[in-house]
């Protein structure tokens, strides 16, 4: 006989519950994650006095919190794993490669427009508006336009608030960025208010419609796909296409691709891997 662990979901409850993720986000839980299910939603049942995953399916279903709970469980189940300069080599393609030729390019209009498509807590637009600090001092005066969005409220109320845990500060800021950039605060670390200024955080979901959005240079798409089946992620690369302009590039993350030119994106040649540019441009 195996032994369930304590609070299992049982199956009907685990199938609801990664519908209602599925629906609201796209997100795909595959039965490789019945553990997050199981472990992340155990604040939840203990905060409404709720015996199991059924108790909550029921709850989820008539209960009078239903639209309440219903966010706070599918904001539980998402991956907001992330990390400052993440990927170091896109950084250095972006500090030595990307940056400069896009600002040649922008220098008649001076502006830039760089949008964190699933930004989670901040750290990728935060480690954005380092380097532009640090590497670019010819954007001074000019229009530098950060949006980075997520469709978790939760999580980007603390992208907003920059404040970070000593692990979190120290996971790929060196001790002198972190220096100059975080200030310590009751023993956790702040992004510099100016830093902070720069960004303009929003809820977008990425497998809804997208509101209107101003053409962007760079879109960072990074370690979201994943989550997403091929439909979904065909609808996306499509309003991408039409987010960036003619000349902008698209970053993946590490383990996400555009296999068939069909997307509307092709790789740019000569860059770093997960590099894309529009088929039309
Ligand atoms: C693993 S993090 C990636 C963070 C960052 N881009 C990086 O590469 O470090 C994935 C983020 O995607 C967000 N997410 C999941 N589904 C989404 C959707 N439909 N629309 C927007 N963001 C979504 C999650 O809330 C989470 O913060």
């Amino acid at each position: 006989m195996s032994m369930l662990p304590l609070f299992s979901a049982s199956e009907d409850a685990a199938a609801f519950i990664r519908r209602i993720v599925r629906e609201e986000t796209g997100v795909n839980l595959g039965p490789d994650k019945q553990y997050l299910i199981d472990t992340r939603l155990q604040p939840i049942l203990r905060q409404y006095g709720l015996a199991s995953h059924g108790d909550l399916v029921g709850k989820l279903r008539n209960g009078a919190a239903r639209d309440v709970l219903r966010r706070a469980v599918i904001e539980a189940l998402l991956t907001p794993e992330t990390s400052f300069f993440r990927d170091r080599h896109v950084f250095s393609y972006l500090e030595n490669l990307l940056l400069p030729s896009v600002i040649a390019s922008r220098a008649a209009e001076r502006q830039l427009r760089i949008w964190s498509a699933a930004s989670s807590s901040g750290q990728e637009i935060y480690s954005l508006a380092m380097l532009l600090a640090e590497k670019f001092p010819q954007l001074r005066g000019w229009t530098v336009s950060l949006l980075a969005t997520d469709v978790s409220e939760r999580i980007l109320a603390y992208a907003r608030a920059g404040c970070y845990t000593r692990f979190e500060a120290q996971r790929g800021l060196t001790e002198e960025q972190r220096r100059k950039y975080l200030m310590e605060r009751d023993g956790d670390f702040q992004v510099r208010k100016d830093l902070r200024q720069l960004v303009d955080f929003r809820i977008l979901n990425l497998t809804a419609k997208w509101p209107p959005l101003p053409p962007m240079d760079i879109i960072l798409l990074r370690n979201v796909l994943i989550y997403f089946n091929d439909e979904t992620r065909r609808d996306i690369f499509a309003q991408a296409a039409c987010a960036l302009r003619r000349d902008g590039v698209l970053i993946l993350g590490a383990s996400e691709t555009i296999v068939r030119s069909e997307f509307g994106f092709r790789p740019r040649l000569g860059t770093a891997p997960g590099v894309y540019e529009r088929t039309d441009g």
